[in-house]
This record gives structure tokens, C-alpha cells and sequence, in this order.
């Protein structure tokens, strides 16, 4: 039998955290025969509720969960752990200035960047839920300098997985014959959402997205919009934020890390740039990637058409300004 594998999950006691902790337990995110140990890391508000949290979990009885430790405190909650899911953050409040926001979030990412930095486990891979997701893990790689960049992520697993469901509603097709969707640049709504690669397979072969769709004008508007803006239009139906996705996608995310892409398909992750697709490096942007042992790859060689470069730059500008407003926050 495999040694268990101890996963961090932050922000535990919240909407994401209450949806994501399950399923780490039954295995979605590291595999069925993957043993698991759950940290789960909130503030001291919600140390009630976390702790409601973990007696749940003992009451599921899970086979695969090996222990559960729920702490308030970060340096327990990151020692050893293998994954870190950083889903705890402050939230955007009415009336709020972004640069409040900002400064919240850039002191709780420096401060849980050092706890992983000093206690993780020396090769753990982090993913980043929380808003702002691209600038919060950008932080935490600046803070946790012997933690790998490779190894610091966002999630814009979700992002993609909508592009596929729209794709998949459009054609009325199996969502697993869509592939091949990328999500380019920021977890908000200047993210890019991109069909021009996107294939769906047929009784006739893998057919290009475009062809079947056959309507441009859907597909340059209408289809970017509604994904850029899925997440305020669940919050709008539920009242609350699209907890079961973003919980399902992080299993996508770190699974498909973890035990890799399947032949001919790509993913979409944020990761640290290397300049490709003259992406500014030393942002952390959504990239098309494939995985294999464990690593990451930026897909090459692309096109990318006038149109699309035009959207790639608005979201990486996005991005620049969030990161010179993060490094004000910080001096
Ligand atoms: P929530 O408010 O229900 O839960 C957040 C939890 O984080 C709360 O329990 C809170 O006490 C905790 N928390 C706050 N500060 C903390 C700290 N310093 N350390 C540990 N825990 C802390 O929010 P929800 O709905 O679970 O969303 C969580 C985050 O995920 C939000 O920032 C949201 O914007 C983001 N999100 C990201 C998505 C993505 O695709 N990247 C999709 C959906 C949500």
C-alpha cells in the first residue's frame, strides 16, 4: 500500500473548502488508491465550524483518509504537507477599495508563503484558489523562494472546464469529446478563453470546434463573455460563489499535475511565465500545459491571430497592474 500523501487545504471551514475536503477523501483529487492526510488550515472565527468540518469527516468514514488535523495555526497546518490548496483569503467586501483587498490578501500569502516555505514537504505543490488567484500565488512564490517555482500554480482548471461545458451545451456533444480549450492569462474577466486549437471528436474523426460551431460571432462574443463571467452569474442563481465547481476543478488540477495529461490533450494552468507567447515572464499567467511526471510543459507553437494577441495582452496588462499593486502593498 502507498504512504498516505498530506494535503493542506486553506480557508477549510469555507463554501469551496466544505465541497473540496470530501473529495480529497474519496480520492478524486490523488487517485483511489491513494491514501490521504487532511490538514485543514482556517482563522480563528471560523474554528467552530472547521472543527464541524472534521467531525464530518470522521463521520463519512472514509477508507482512504488516514487522519485529520484542523488548526488555526499556519505552522501546523503546513508541516509536511505534499499539496497545499490555498483556498482561504479576504474576501471583497461592498465598498471596499481593490487596493484593500490587495493588501489583505498580500499579507495573508506572504505570511502562509514563509509556513510552507519553512515546514512543506521540500518538492509540494501549491494551488492557488483564492482571489486575487494569478497575483496571490505570485506572492506566495516570492515569499517561499526554495519552494520551486514550477511547483506554485493557479487554478484556471475551472475557467477551461466552463469553456468545455459551454462548447459541449453549444453542440449538444459529450463534454469529454471537447478538448483542447485554453484559458489564457488572469483568473477575471479579462481571461481569454480560446477555441482556435479546440477539437471535438465525431463519428468522422477529431473536427475543429470552429467548423462545428459554425458561428464566428457567437464564438468571438457571446462565448468569451459567458465564461469570463460564469462566476458572477452563479453568484447571482445561488447567492453564493460556484463552490462545486471550483472544488471539482482543483481535483482536475492537481490530479492531472500529479498523473499526467492524457496523449494529444492540453490543459489549461496558471503558471509561472518563461516568456512564451511573449508573455511577460514573471507573471504568473494561464497557460495551455500538458503534464508528465509530475512537471508542467507550456504548450508550443501555437497561432495566435491578430484577434487573439490583442486578448493575450489585455489580460497579461491586467495582470502587471496587479502585480505593481501588490508589491506597493508591500512597502
Ligand atoms: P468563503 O468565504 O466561503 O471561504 C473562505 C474561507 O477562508 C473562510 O472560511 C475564511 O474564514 C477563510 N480564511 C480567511 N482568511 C484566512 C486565512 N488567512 N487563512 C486561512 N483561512 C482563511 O469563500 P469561498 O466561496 O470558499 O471562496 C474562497 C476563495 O476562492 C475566494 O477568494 C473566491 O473568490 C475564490 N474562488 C476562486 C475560483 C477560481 O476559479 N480560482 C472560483 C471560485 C472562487
Amino acid at each position: 500500500a502507498k504512504d498516505p500523501l498530506r494535503v493542506l487545504v486553506t480557508g477549510a471551514a469555507g463554501q469551496i473548502g466544505y465541497a473540496l475536503v470530501p473529495m480529497i477523501a474519496r480520492g478524486v483529487m490523488l487517485g483511489p488508491d491513494q491514501p490521504v492526510i487532511l490538514h485543514m488550515l482556517d482563522i480563528p472565527p471560523a474554528a467552530e465550524a472547521l472543527n464541524g468540518v472534521k467531525m464530518e469527516l470522521v463521520d463519512a468514514a472514509f477508507p482512504l483518509l488516514k487522519g485529520v488535523v484542523a488548526s488555526t495555526d499556519a505552522v501546523e497546518a503546513c508541516t509536511g504537507v505534499n499539496v497545499a490548496v490555498m483556498v482561504g483569503g479576504f474576501p471583497r467586501k461592498e465598498g471596499m477599495e481593490r487596493k484593500d483587498v490587495m493588501s489583505k490578501n498580500v499579507s495573508i500569502y506572504k505570511s502562509q508563503a514563509s509556513a510552507l516555505e519553512k515546514h512543506a514537504a521540500k518538492d509540494c505543490k501549491v494551488l492557488v484558489v483564492a482571489n486575487p488567484a494569478n497575483t496571490n500565488a505570485l506572492i506566495l512564490k516570492e515569499f517561499a523562494p526554495s519552494i520551486p517555482e514550477k511547483n506554485i500554480t493557479c487554478l484556471t482548471r475551472l475557467d477551461h472546464n466552463r469553456a468545455l461545458g459551454q462548447i459541449s451545451e453549444r453542440l449538444s456533444v459529450q463534454v469529454s469529446d471537447v478538448k483542447n480549450v485554453i484559458i489564457w492569462g488572469n483568473h477575471s474577466s479579462t481571461q481569454y478563453p480560446d477555441v482556435n486549437h479546440a477539437t471535438v471528436k465525431t463519428e468522422g474523426g477529431e473536427k475543429p470546434v470552429r467548423e462545428l460551431v459554425k458561428d464566428d460571432e457567437w464564438l468571438n462574443s457571446e462565448f468569451i463573455t459567458t465564461v469570463q463571467q460564469r462566476g458572477a452569474a452563479i453568484i447571482k442563481a445561488r447567492k453564493l460563489s460556484s463552490a462545486l465547481s471550483a472544488a471539482s476543478s482543483a481535483c482536475d488540477h492537481i490530479r492531472d499535475w500529479v498523473c499526467g495529461t492524457s496523449e494529444g490533450s492540453w490543459v489549461s494552468m496558471g503558471v509561472y511565465s518563461d516568456g512564451s507567447y511573449n508573455v511577460p515572464a514573471g507573471l504568473i499567467y494561464s497557460f495551455p500545459v500538458t503534464c508528465r511526471n509530475g512537471e508542467w510543459t507550456i504548450v508550443q507553437g501555437l497561432n495566435i491571430d491578430d484577434f487573439s494577441r490583442k486578448k493575450l495582452d489585455l489580460t497579461a496588462q491586467e495582470l502587471t497592474e496587479e502585480k505593481t499593486l501588490a508589491y506597493s502593498c508591500l512597502s
